[in-house]
């Protein structure tokens, strides 16, 4: 096995320092928002492996269905030397490309790159003990902001997997497939999941289990301010909420404050007020149109070459060529 590379391009107080910076904007801001890369700790990057298992949760099995049926077209058309994986957590549906594109023998190197150290080390590791000819070169990173920073040979296929796409505002999402594009030569290639934009209770209930676990993963970023601010959020005074807003076309969750309470953010030197019912947004997750991403896709200077979905339309997949 040749030993994975883990580059680290967030320092060790990174956690601490921006989200110190996205908190003391975030929660001055009407209505209060946190972004929502806090999620995943460890144990917030445990919760969404949890979710992917969830009965409510198609997103994961619908996208793992179209992999699989489709990894080897997306080998022989990319012939890529290099995968990268953006937001990769576990990798474990990029095993599909990896198995095809290393058959189709053009495979050299994977770039996996996560905000989550854990969730980085622990898929780099497995990785490189199951591939043991490939080289494997993680980056602790923010995809917003690290792209320049990618190693690997072309042609490199780069995977944004799991729809985290519908994760960034509109705005930011234009700004990222842009920043993308300039770091690709062209014919390189953008392997792109989306969910699919479909009956609101199907996608609600996704994003509000039975079981309680996507409450935990949305409470989780309250833990994630205790233990980096010395904050002292009451977590179990927030319910979860889940709420599909059918102009925008994305679910977004909400943390809910039962009662008035003061928040002490010592790190931040901030106390923060909430009324009661008040509520904090932490992510959008939007669902997309076929029509609607090859369009952005095509503004940021993608071409669409390929457009999968599953068998119950409920998620796609795209192959896009930089241009
Ligand atoms: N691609 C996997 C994981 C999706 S969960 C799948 O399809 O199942 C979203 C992943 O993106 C998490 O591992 C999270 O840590 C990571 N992530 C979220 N925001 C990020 C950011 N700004 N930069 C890098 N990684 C990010
Ligand atoms: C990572 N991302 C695509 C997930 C989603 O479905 O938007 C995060 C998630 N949030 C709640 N459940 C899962």
């Amino acid at each position: 096995m040749t030993e994975p590379v883990v580059d680290v391009h967030l320092a060790e107080d990174h956690a601490a320092r921006a989200l110190a910076a996205d908190a003391r904007v975030g929660l001055s801001a009407t209505p209060k928002v946190l972004p929502p890369k806090w999620f995943y700790d460890a144990r917030g990057s445990d919760l969404f492996e949890q979710i992917t298992r969830l009965p409510e949760y198609y997103p994961t099995r619908a996208e793992r269905e179209i992999l699989g049926d489709r990894a080897g077209e997306i080998a022989a058309a990319s012939q890529a030397r290099t995968l990268v994986e953006l937001g990769s957590g576990s990798s474990e549906k990029t095993r599909l490309l990896l198995d095809a594109l290393h058959a189709a023998g053009s495979l050299r190197q994977f770039v996996p790159l996560d905000v989550s150290r854990t969730a980085l080390r622990d898929a780099a590791e497995a990785l490189a003990v199951d591939y043991p000819a490939l080289e494997v070169h993680g980056v602790v990173g923010d995809f917003t902001e690290h792209l320049a920073l990618l190693p690997g040979e072309a042609p490199r296929v780069v995977a944004f997997l799991g729809g985290t796409i519908g994760n960034l505002l509109p705005v930011e999402r234009a700004k990222f497939l842009a920043s993308l594009r300039d770091v690709l030569q062209p014919g390189e290639w953008l392997l792109l999941g989306t969910d699919l934009v479909k009956d609101p209770e199907t996608v609600r209930v996704a994003y509000d289990d039975a079981a309680g676990v996507t409450a935990e993963f949305n409470k989780n970023v309250l833990h994630v301010l205790n233990r980096e601010l010395g904050a002292d959020f009451d977590v179990d005074a927030f319910d979860h909420v889940a709420k599909w807003d059918p102009d925008s076309e994305w679910v977004e969750m909400r943390l809910r404050a039962q009662r008035a309470m003061r928040v002490r953010i010592p790190a931040l030197d901030m106390v923060v007020s909430f009324t009661e019912g008040e509520e904090l947004h932490t992510e959008i997750s939007a669902k997309f149109r076929r029509e609607t991403i090859a369009a952005e896709l095509a503004d940021t200077g993608f071409e669409l070459t390929e457009w999968w979905t599953d068998k119950q339309d409920r998620f796609g997949l795209s192959l896009s060529r930089a241009v």
